[in-house]
């Protein structure tokens, strides 16, 4: 077994720093570096469905769902397309109104999960066209779907899901990319810059691994007696702060919430004292200066603030109890930065209170039962 972990304690940390490597193999052979063109053969398969599409409906469970919330804010600003985003346990049991204009996007790591695989399902008979973003090939979401894109993160054996939900994120915004393209909904200058940024991506996240586990480690064991949580983000970030809230939980049994950061005015706040630390996915983005103000509400409040911010953020360090810096990129590309520190916070968070963090408690690598 210590084989199997190459050097690692537990799989979960050696999927985190497989990343950089998961997140070049999704773009391999579909980005082009030096011309930045965009191949993706399964989409081209459904390229006339997709431009024509009445609206994409996103359905997916866990962190797959938090990759396909990112892909809304993504595909609607790029392909201004009207975009829902479900979980599939609740859309197979609604009566959503589904047509043959519909195009559904599956996310799913195993491709065999229940709730997902039935409403894709449910769907399918109702004249959508399936689209299935899958890491684990030949599985029942991939047979199941018309077309696709494969993760290709390599198999994730740790339970709660890293480099897959990075390779997700990397082939959806792929798609969305390429599908503005087909659309002409985006300008190629724009399209060309998010593409470069996009291949840099790998090399970013090495970085972040290098330079933040010492300072996260440092983080961990001085919050890890905290009996509550909680994660802020706003626009792109904020599925990333809902990632993160779900990550700390699953591995380290600390209760923790995500929220909208503008929402936790309506409720969150009253939880806010000195023992609560807040974590903040606040990198440099449209909503930098909203976010800030936020930021200092919850100071005002003395809760603890451990932000995770673009390097040269003099100001959101300033206000920090803690810090954790992620090199600058564009605002669509950040969060599949932001999230890294997340993971690793987690991961020792969860070390430092014993957890068996590849196996914790009542949760299961794939739920294949409803
Ligand atoms: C389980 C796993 C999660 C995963 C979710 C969806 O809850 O523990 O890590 O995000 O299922 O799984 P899928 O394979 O469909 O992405």
């Amino acid at each position: 077994a210590a084989i199997e972990k190459g050097g690692y304690e537990h799989f979960m940390i050696k999927e985190i720093h497989e990343q950089p490597q998961a997140i070049f193999d999704s773009l391999r052979g579909r980005l082009d570096p030096e011309s930045l063109n965009i191949t993706l053969s399964g989409l081209d398969k459904i390229k006339d469905k997709l431009i024509n599409a009445r609206r994409v409906i996103i359905v997916a469970c866990g962190t797959s769902w938090h990759a396909g919330l990112l892909a809304e804010y993504w595909i609607e600003e790029l392909c201004r397309l009207n975009v829902e985003v479900e979980y599939a346990s609740e859309f197979r049991y609604r009566n959503p109104i589904i047509t043959s204009d519909d195009v559904i996007i599956a996310i799913s790591q195993s491709g065999e999960t229940a709730d997902t695989l039935v409403a894709l399902e449910n769907a399918k008979a109702q004249g959508a066209t399936i689209f299935g973003i899958v890491n684990v090939v030949g599985s029942s979401i991939a047979r199941i779907s018309d077309a696709g894109i494969y993760t290709h993160a390599g198999p994730e054996i740790g339970v709660a899901s890293t480099k897959a939900f990075s390779a997700q994120l990397t082939v959806l915004l792929l798609f969305a990319i390429k599908l503005a393209e087909f659309k002409n909904s985006t300008s190629e200058e724009i399209r060309k810059q998010l593409t470069k940024e996009l291949s840099t991506v790998p090399e970013k996240v090495k970085y972040i691994l290098d330079s933040t586990i010492e300072n996260i480690k440092v983080i961990a064991k001085k919050y890890q007696g905290a009996t509550d949580f909680l994660f802020l983000g706003r626009g792109y970030n904020f599925p990333i702060a809902l990632e993160g809230a779900l990550k700390l939980k699953e591995i380290s049994y600390i209760h923790a919430e995500g929220y909208p950061a503008a929402e936790m005015k309506h409720g969150p706040i009253a939880l806010v004292d000195e023992t609560l630390p807040v974590v903040f996915v606040a990198t440099k983005d449209r909503v930098h200066e909203k976010i800030v103000s936020n930021m200092q509400e919850i100071k005002a409040r003395s809760g603890k603030l451990i932000s995770v911010v673009t390097e040269d953020d003099q100001l959101a360090i300033s206000l920090s109890d803690e810090h954790i810096k992620i090199p600058a990129s564009h605002e669509m590309i950040a969060p599949i930065l932001a999230v890294i520190p997340l993971q690793i916070l987690s991961y020792y968070v969860g070390i430092e209170r014993q957890i068996d963090v590849d196996r914790p408690r009542n949760l299961a690598k794939s739920v294949t039962v409803e």
